[in-house]
């Protein structure tokens, strides 16, 4: 399998970590291109994939492309690689980039849309992806493999897409704001900062991997830990007065609409 990516930044130098790391490919396998010749250079010294300036020549070099630059670059990308992607499968991770706009640029690719998350960095993605109507079961093996490589992976209909990027794609930075509101409390309450904020990082760990390994629904692991008149009860009561529940779920709603605006519909 011989991947290029075009883009060689914070999401491309995750998903080329992983798919190392995991063993789906190896560094001669891989290309990646940027047009900036430090960024590269430190990607290679670090993986010993290839390197180009030259998005065509990546694209050329590979049977799977993958498309990982800002939104705003991707039609330039996608023009400067446009002969090399004829009969390959493309994988866009570009936020708001719809595959029929996509297919406007690559119109003899295959295209797969991917929602990753920046958790990726470490290989605990959350990452949905939806498929264009001629992608192959081959392709779609293809893509999960490679993002199973930097976390977990889920088939959705493009709809959902926009979905998907308010609870996970953005969702890693709410969960931010909550290990900062938790170490200010803590701080507040007398804690010095950084054991504040170290419980507080293990604490949102801990809750999520608990979810994860245990399966139980998060009501359940919450009335686990509420004791009637206690502590977590008296904190849980002052959390629904101040609408902390309505407001996380109308901060999913409002990034969803802000998605689907930005991909222009
Ligand atoms: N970060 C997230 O949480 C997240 C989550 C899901 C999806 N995404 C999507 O992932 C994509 C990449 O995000 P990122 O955070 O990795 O951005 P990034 O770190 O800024 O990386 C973008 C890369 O694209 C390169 N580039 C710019 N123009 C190019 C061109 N014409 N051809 C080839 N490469 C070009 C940049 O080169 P230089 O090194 O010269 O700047 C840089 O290496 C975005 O579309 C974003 O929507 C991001």
């Amino acid at each position: 399998m011989t991947i290029a990516f075009l883009g060689a930044g914070k999401m491309a130098s995750a998903m080329i970590q992983g798919l190392l790391r995991s063993g789906v490919c190896l560094p001669g396998e891989i290309t990646a291109a940027s047009p900036e010749p430090s960024h590269l250079e430190a990607l290679r010294d670090s993986t010993g994939i290839q390197v180009t300036a030259s998005n065509t020549d990546a694209a050329r070099a590979a049977d799977t492309v993958i498309l990982c630059v800002k939104p705003k670059e991707v039609a330039t990308a996608l023009a400067q690689s446009a002969p090399a992607l004829d009969g390959k499968l493309l994988v866009s991770i570009a936020a708001g980039l719809r595959i029929s706009t996509l297919k406007q640029s690559a119109p003899a690719s295959r295209i797969i849309r991917a929602m990753p998350n920046t958790p990726a960095l470490v290989g605990k993605s959350a990452t949905a992806y939806s498929v264009a109507p001629e992608v192959t079961a081959q392709d779609t093996a293809l893509v999960e493999r490679i993002f199973s490589g930097v976390g977990e992976v889920h088939a959705v209909e493009e709809k959902l897409i926009d979905a998907v990027t308010a609870v996970s794609g953005s969702g890693p930075a709410y969960i931010f704001l909550v290990i900062e509101a938790l170490t200010d409390g803590g701080i507040r309450c007398g804690l010095p900062a950084p054991l504040a904020r170290r419980l507080a990082i293990q604490t949102v760990a801990g809750a999520g991997e608990l979810c994860l390994q245990t399966g139980e629904h998060p009501a359940i692991l919450r009335e686990m830990v509420t004791s009637p008149g206690g502590t977590t009860a008296a904190a849980l009561a002052t959390l629904e007065e101040h609408g902390v529940r309505a407001a996380f779920i109308e901060a999913v709603q409002a990034a969803e609409r802000r998605s689907v605006e930005l991909s222009g519909e």
